[in-house]
């Protein structure tokens, strides 16, 4: 669904399934799902509670295996790589934006983004300086450098976590109820700002039980019980 002839997807998974054992029972909390992501794509998962979002994320940002089927991220077999190479991927393909924002209260905002390039990078300090500055300015925080979490509004937070994201210069950015922590004001900001930069090309897959925030998006996929139950394009 939805190829683009001549174009490869970012991401591309095949008949992806996810089960949890559970005592002597079995979880099966994803059921075969296919799923194809291209460059420039911005795409809203939504489902009730329990129908797989989060198990869905995890996978696509290699923070966990598949049980069954095939995930190939920028065409590489995500399925038979250790979990050093896992670790290697998330550091330097994938951004990930979460509902708590996940910074480091004792860090600085300049220090929670260069967060990741702590992984094993061979970028000079300059460059690494230069990235942070340019993701902070992209998400219009560059007056707020040594600032703390504390002192910054809900949406600045997770303007920090999206240039955390950002600075890495990832092939997607991975978020799970970006909005969910935040008021209605900021939560619009933050929306507005994920489709500024999905307008400069950044490549987007959002988690979301808010209607408005997949409405918003160009693809949304609509699960339940583990399956995607819809797919569909919004007109905009
Ligand atoms: N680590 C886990 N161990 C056992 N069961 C899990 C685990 N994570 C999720 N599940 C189960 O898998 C199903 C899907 O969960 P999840 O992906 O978190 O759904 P959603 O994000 O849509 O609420 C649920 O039935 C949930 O209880
Ligand atoms: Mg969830």
């Amino acid at each position: 669904m939805f190829d683009k002839a001549g174009e490869y997807p970012i991401i591309d998974i095949q008949k992806l399934s996810k089960s949890y054992k559970i005592g002597t029972g079995l979880v099966e909390a994803l059921k075969g799902i296919d799923l194809k992501i291209y460059k420039g794509d911005s795409l809203a998962i939504m489902g009730a509670s329990g129908s797989g979002k989060s198990t869905l994320l995890h996978l696509l940002g290699c923070l966990d295996t598949p049980t069954e089927g095939k995930y190939f991220l920028d065409q590489e077999d995500i399925t038979t790589l250790s979990e050093n190479q896992l670790a290697a991927i998330r550091a330097f393909k994938i951004g990930f934006v979460f509902q708590s924002f996940n910074l480091i209260a004792q860090l600085t905002v300049l220090e929670n983004v260069a967060i990741p390039f702590l992984y094993q990078r061979e970028e000079s300090e300059a460059f690494v300086l230069e990235a942070i500055t340019e993701a902070l300015t992209r998400v219009g925080l560059s007056h707020r450098l040594h600032h703390h979490p504390s002192q910054l509004s809900g949406g600045e937070m997770q303007r920090v976590a999206i240039a955390r994201a950002l600075a890495i210069k990832p092939l997607l950015i991975l978020a799970d109820e970006p909005t969910g922590n935040l008021d209605s004001a900021n939560g619009k900001a933050i929306l507005n700002l994920f489709e500024e930069l999905n307008a400069q090309g950044v490549t987007l897959v959002i988690v979301t039980h808010d209607p408005s925030v997949g409405a918003r998006a160009k693809r949304l996929v609509k699960m339940q019980d583990g399956m995607i139950i819809e797919e569909s394009r919004n007109i905009k």
